[in-house]
């Protein structure tokens, strides 16, 4: 199974909908798959409801921070969306239910800055640092070839976590989540350019721990 965990302090980084992209993805492949939400926000709540029925199926699941964290059996990814202000023993119980992080970061410096500490933290986490958990950071709303995103890159070193890719600003990501759908639910040659963008992604999760 595999336990992913979307997290950023900074709200409005684009985690849930990496989360949601994911998870989609995922269904496609075929694979039963959960996608949670910390501490019961439910930020995912409607995006779950709005879910056309001829898609393939993303089950909700209540990951409750008081209780073991396991995901349903049978389930074969979990992914898990988390709130702005995770922190302290909730932010410790969470990671150690979890084998992968992302963290979606935008270019701008006021994001960069702050997702600082939290990068920084997650950097120095043992269970980073020993290899228990894999991270990875995706820029968010940036296009490739700006100098914002050879500044997010410079950003990144400091904490030497890999930027596995880049998503672009796009209407569409905003427009499909109000249908309950992403864009691996759209047509797939037509969307070829902004599946290209999250290969990296799909193939970093996929690869051997
Ligand atoms: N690549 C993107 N292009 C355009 N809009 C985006 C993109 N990623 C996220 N957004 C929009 O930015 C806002 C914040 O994203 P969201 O995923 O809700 O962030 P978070 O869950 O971290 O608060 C939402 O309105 C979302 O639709
Ligand atoms: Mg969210």
């Amino acid at each position: 199974m595999r336990r992913i965990l979307i997290a950023n302090p900074k709200g409005g980084s684009g985690k849930s909908t990496l989360a949601t992209h994911l998870a989609s993805w995922a269904a496609w492949q075929g694979w039963r798959t959960m996608l949670g939400d910390v501490d019961r926000q439910q930020s995912t709540r409607h995006w779950l409801q709005a879910r056309p029925e001829q898609f393939p199926p993303v089950h909700g699941w209540e990951a409750q921070l008081d209780g073991p964290m396991r995901p349903p059996k049978g389930t074969e990814w979990a992914i898990l969306d988390s709130p702005a202000g995770l922190h302290g023993k909730k932010w410790a119980a969470v990671l150690d239910a979890v084998d992968s992080v992302i963290v979606p970061v935008q270019a701008s410096p006021m994001d960069m800055w702050a997702s600082e500490p939290f990068l920084q933290a997650l950097a120095e986490a043992k269970v980073v640092r020993k290899g228990k958990i894999r991270v990875a950071v995706v820029g968010m709303r940036v296009n490739p070839r700006t100098q914002s995103a050879r500044q997010l890159a410079s950003f990144l070193q400091r904490f030497d976590l890999p930027c596995v890719t880049h998503i672009r600003d796009a209407q569409l990501y905003v427009q499909t989540i109000a249908r309950g759908l992403t864009l691996f639910d759209l047509p797939t040659l037509r969307y070829a350019k902004e599946r290209e963008q999250w290969q990296p992604l799909l193939d970093w999760l996929q690869a051997p721990a």
